[in-house]
């Protein structure tokens, strides 16, 4: 059996998702396959240095490559030009070329900002995503978009850039607190809720923590899939937002403060009750997407009014003109993309609020 589980992902450039327990330790000779020797310039948080910088740095450096490192005070609120700019600075202080790589160690805020950086710094390096959390695992270190918060809302500056690897480490899940650990969770039900009634299954069983990797690999396929035949999201590729007009929205109401996975499992909940009362579903899902989100640890409902919501939704980049693309579950396993007039955002958002 091979020691790690090694997913290709079909995009321009083409890369390998590599996920197992030890591959932080192998990086460097893990790199190796596809980002010849140079000088690697790892970003990571406050959080995540501490416990894995060293082990990442010793890896590389082992296997040839010249490390510079920099970390930033973790947190979603420091997803911002400022941190960006840092990043950005550090990068030519150290004098990173265009041959060399930058290496984002973390959750999905190091991820989606330092890729960000990559995508910017002389016009784009080469990037790696060394995902450290079950949310970056499952969905965000995969898929090439890298963003920043802006005042107005959530993910607002961007870029899509495709890593050239994902090294996907399962023992770092062990470190995770419980809360974070549910946040990613979010992520996996909704791919369950996308696409695979068996992984939802998994979920509601609750036997997600017994078996990451398989589950980590198996969302990782589906990601892997959708992001071949909709790299820049215009179709297909907006099913994975499922939850997340509403979750984004919800983010954006607490100033930042209620997490990512937190706000997209309400974001999920609200999203299934309002389609089902809407008659947009193919029979009764909510009961069991709720059951499954709460029996994670993750809320399904948001403080928040309605009005509050669809007014912070309307900065999202998902609208387009007088009219937003929601996703809808038709069923545990399939999803739909309905386009609404901005207008009736509110009334798709109150139908689903109440429990
Ligand atoms: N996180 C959704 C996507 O990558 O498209």
């Amino acid at each position: 059996m091979p020691e790690y589980q090694e997913i290709q992902v079909h995009t321009v450039p083409a890369y390998t998702v590599t996920i197992g327990a030890g591959v932080l330790k192998k990086c460097g000779q893990l790199l190796r396959k596809t980002v010849p020797v140079c000088h690697a310039a790892v970003v990571t948080d406050s959080v995540v240095g501490p416990l894995y910088l060293k082990t990442v740095t010793d890896s590389l450096k082992a296997a040839g490559y010249a490390v510079s490192t920099y970390a930033f005070s973790a947190g979603e609120e420091r997803k911002n030009f400022a941190t960006l700019s840092d990043i950005l600075e550090f990068l030519a202080a150290e004098r990173l070329t265009r041959t060399d790589c930058l290496i984002a160690l973390g959750g999905g805020v190091v991820g989606d900002m330092a890729g960000f950086a990559a995508a910017c710094y002389l016009r784009g390096i080469r990037y790696v995503q060394m995902p450290t959390t079950l949310l970056s695992a499952v969905d965000s270190s995969v898929g090439g978009k890298t963003a920043i918060d802006l005042k107005a809302g959530k993910n607002l500056a961007g870029a899509f850039l495709q890593p050239a690897a994902v090294l996907c480490d399962t023992a770092c899940l062990a470190s995770l607190p419980e809360d974070v650990f549910a946040g990613g969770a979010a992520e996996a039900v909704k791919t369950g809720v996308l696409c695979d009634e068996s992984l939802f299954a998994l979920f509601e069983k609750g036997t997600l923590a017994a078996d990451p990797a398989e589950v980590i690999a198996r969302c990782v396929a589906y990601k892997a899939g959708v992001v071949e035949r909709d790299e820049r999201e215009q179709g297909e590729r907006k099913l994975l937002n499922l939850g997340h007009t509403v979750g984004h929205a919800i983010e954006k109401c607490s100033g930042y403060t209620i997490p990512h996975g937190y706000a997209v499992a309400a974001g999920i909940a609200v999203m299934a009750r309002s389609a089902e009362r809407l008659t947009w579903t193919d029979g009764p899902v909510a009961g069991r997407i709720c059951g499954c989100l709460k029996r994670l640890g993750l809320p399904v409902s948001a403080a928040y009014s309605a009005g509050a919501l669809a007014e912070a939704a309307l900065a999202d980049k998902k609208r387009a003109g007088d009219s937003i693309t929601i996703v809808v579950p038709k069923k545990i396993g399939a999803c739909e993309l309905i386009k609404i007039p901005v207008a009736e955002l509110l009334f798709v958002i109150e139908s689903g609020l109440e429990e």
